[in-house]
């Protein structure tokens, strides 16, 4: 979507403002033995007492609240009754929601102690290279500066962006025009970015993947040999730094 008004960019900012609590809620309450259904449950009662309604459960019927992935699950993990993470797991947690209309989403990578040197550059690596993404988003700007200038990060430290995971637009729904913006630079992509239009800037970083694959449960994207690592903001760009809607305030 793109801003228009003042009450678009105040509901906006309400949902992103839930979704990043939500977040760093579900985050602070990680610990070995809990199943990530149990985590998927305190994500339900967060969004619940404002009234948020899950994303992708209304866009894509998905089924769970968040989406929360496991050491070599990248994205789009299930929910689950039998998964119980435990001390040293890699836990991506993604959290979108819908109030009023207005779509946010948001996630992030933990780690639940002890904290290993690879899983911890993969997650401190995806984190810059997130904010370097942030950094590139202007109005007048190419989308593809976005990717180039994630791709540039992420390379310099050694690691790969996964590529056929993007960011997106976002707003009055999950994924939006302007879709698929990729972590990496595409040459040929000629799209601009304009003042007050909404997007997520969402690197999926990995120890040296390139692509994930559908691990076989019609939703969870995996890379069985490396691990990857997400942070992702819903921003609005302006003439200068866009506007970060999810932070957790
Ligand atoms: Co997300
Ligand atoms: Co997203």
């Amino acid at each position: 979507m793109s801003i228009n008004s003042v009450e678009d960019l105040e509901n906006l900012k309400k949902i992103g403002s839930i979704v990043g609590r939500c977040l760093d809620y579900m985050a602070k309450k990680l610990e070995p033995g809990m199943t990530t259904h149990e985590l998927d449950q305190i994500g339900k009662s967060f969004l619940n007492q404002f009234g948020a309604r899950s994303a992708p459960q209304i866009v894509y019927d998905f089924p769970g609240t968040t989406c929360i992935s496991l050491n070599h699950e990248a994205a789009h993990g299930i929910p689950s009754r039998f998964k119980k993470m435990k001390a040293g797991d890699l836990v991506n947690i993604d959290v979108s929601a819908e109030l009023n209309g207005y779509f946010a989403d948001t996630g992030g990578s933990f780690i639940i102690p002890p904290v290993t040197a690879i899983k911890k550059k993969v997650c401190d690596v995806a984190m810059s290279t997130m904010w370097k993404g942030i950094s590139a988003a202007v109005h007048g700007g190419r989308i593809n500066e976005i990717g180039r200038a994630m791709e540039n990060e992420a390379h310099k430290n050694g690691l790969s962006v996964i590529m056929n995971l993007c960011s997106h637009g976002v707003g009055r729904w999950l994924h939006e025009e302007p879709d698929q913006i990729p972590g990496y630079y595409d040459k040929k992509d000629r799209r601009i970015l304009s003042e007050g239009t909404v997007i997520t800037v969402e690197p999926f970083v990995s120890t040296g993947a390139k692509k994930v694959i559908e691990s076989g449960d019609g939703w969870t994207l995996i890379n069985p040999n490396h691990f990857t690592a997400q942070y992702e903001h819903t921003i609005v760009i302006t003439k200068d730094k866009p506007l970060i809607m999810t932070l957790p305030i």
